[in-house]
């Protein structure tokens, strides 16, 4: 009985053991951990205890087993009881920690937009292009030949001073206007052509109205038969999309030198109706664009039989439309980028 006297002691020493240590346990792990170290098989005190039965005499055997096993059952129950209580504990924390306020109101999320020159660009790509008008881009360095001279404006004309003109060299130069693209494409194609050419432009000028970098929109159509009743008839349908359904236009003579005749495309005022307002200083008119018959001589330079064919041109300035549109006096605001104007400009 010796062995077994000695042996409640032990088990009271590990019983202490467990009580007093479990008081410091601080998570599941650790509980696991200390768990462990009584209870596993091979390495626990309790588990060396089991092991160690196979050396206790026979008749000693069942006692032993018995205390053993009481010890076991009990410190099972410790630790599945403080596990329980750990691991709620645990969640508790996790929920804490993880809480959500769903009465705050939400981040606003600030989807970006296309600017407004893109927009009504994009916007005269689809009207032209639903007339069956292609694209083409050219190039911002162009020669003077294709901005001027095929564009019958030969060196000395004096149209020459109605554009200021950045030069990089005496033979190439910063587009000022889309109109190069006209030669470009009738020099490639034969008629019919209907195309659109889009891009920015550039002029040494500089005021509220005027910027060194602007964007134009040119249309060209060559077929046979072509007349200033196309031209108004597609200007017309041009102007009540951009600027609303009552809205007209009317021709005035003006000139340049690749259209003959020429004319400066006015809009009846979409602000008063033609009433006459500030706008339109009074006149019920906006001059919106320059268009004319292409000059024969400039279809003659492309290789084209004047005889045969006739074509129509206009050029659009796009910042001129966004600022009628929106109503902007001063065209930085269009450059600036600031989002507060821009944001005004997409409600
Ligand atoms: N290129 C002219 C300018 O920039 C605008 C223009 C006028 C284009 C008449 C045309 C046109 O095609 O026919 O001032």
């Amino acid at each position: 009985m010796q062995e077994l006297n000695g042996l409640s002691e032990k088990l009271d020493a590990i019983k202490q053991e467990i009580l007093t240590g479990m008081e410091t346990l601080d998570s599941s792990k650790a509980v696991y951990e200390f768990k462990k170290s009584f209870l596993d098989s091979k390495t626990g005190k309790i588990g060396q205890l089991m092991k160690g039965m196979k050396d206790i005499p026979p008749q000693e055997r069942a006692n032993y087993g018995k205390s053993v096993n009481a010890l076991k059952e009990w410190a099972l129950a410790q630790f599945e009881e403080l596990d329980v209580k750990m691991k709620e504990k645990e969640l508790l924390a996790r929920y804490e920690s993880e809480k959500v306020d769903i009465t705050m109101p939400a981040e606003k999320v600030e989807s970006g937009n296309l600017h407004p020159i893109t927009l009504i660009r994009n916007q005269l790509i689809d009207i032209f292009g639903a007339m069956g008008f292609e694209v083409f881009e050219g190039t911002e360095i162009e020669t003077d030949y294709y901005n001027f001279t095929a564009l019958n404006t030969p060196q000395d004309h004096p149209a020459r001073d109605m554009q200021d003109t950045f030069y990089l060299t005496p033979e190439f130069l910063l587009r000022t206007q889309t109109s190069a693209g006209q030669i470009h494409v009738m020099e490639k194609s034969a008629p019919p052509i209907k195309i659109l050419s889009p891009g920015k432009v550039f002029r040494s000028d500089d005021d509220a109205t005027h910027s060194p970098m602007f964007s134009q929109m040119e249309g060209l159509v060559v077929d046979e038969g072509i007349t200033l009743c196309d031209l108004k008839g597609m200007l017309d349908v041009l102007v009540q999309k951009i600027f609303g359904e009552g809205t007209t236009t009317r021709l005035r003579p003006s000139y340049f030198p690749f259209t003959e005749p020429s004319v400066e495309v006015d809009v009846s005022c979409f602000a008063c109706g033609g009433e006459g307002c500030k706008l339109c200083k009074g006149t019920g008119w906006i001059e919106v664009l320059g268009a004319g018959i292409v000059n024969k001589k400039v279809l003659e330079v492309c290789g084209i039989d004047s005889e045969k064919y006739s074509g129509l041109a206009f050029g659009i300035g796009i910042e001129r439309l966004a600022m009628l549109k929106y109503g902007i006096n001063n065209i930085k605001l269009l450059f600036e980028s600031d989002v507060r104007v821009l944001k005004q400009l997409n409600d």
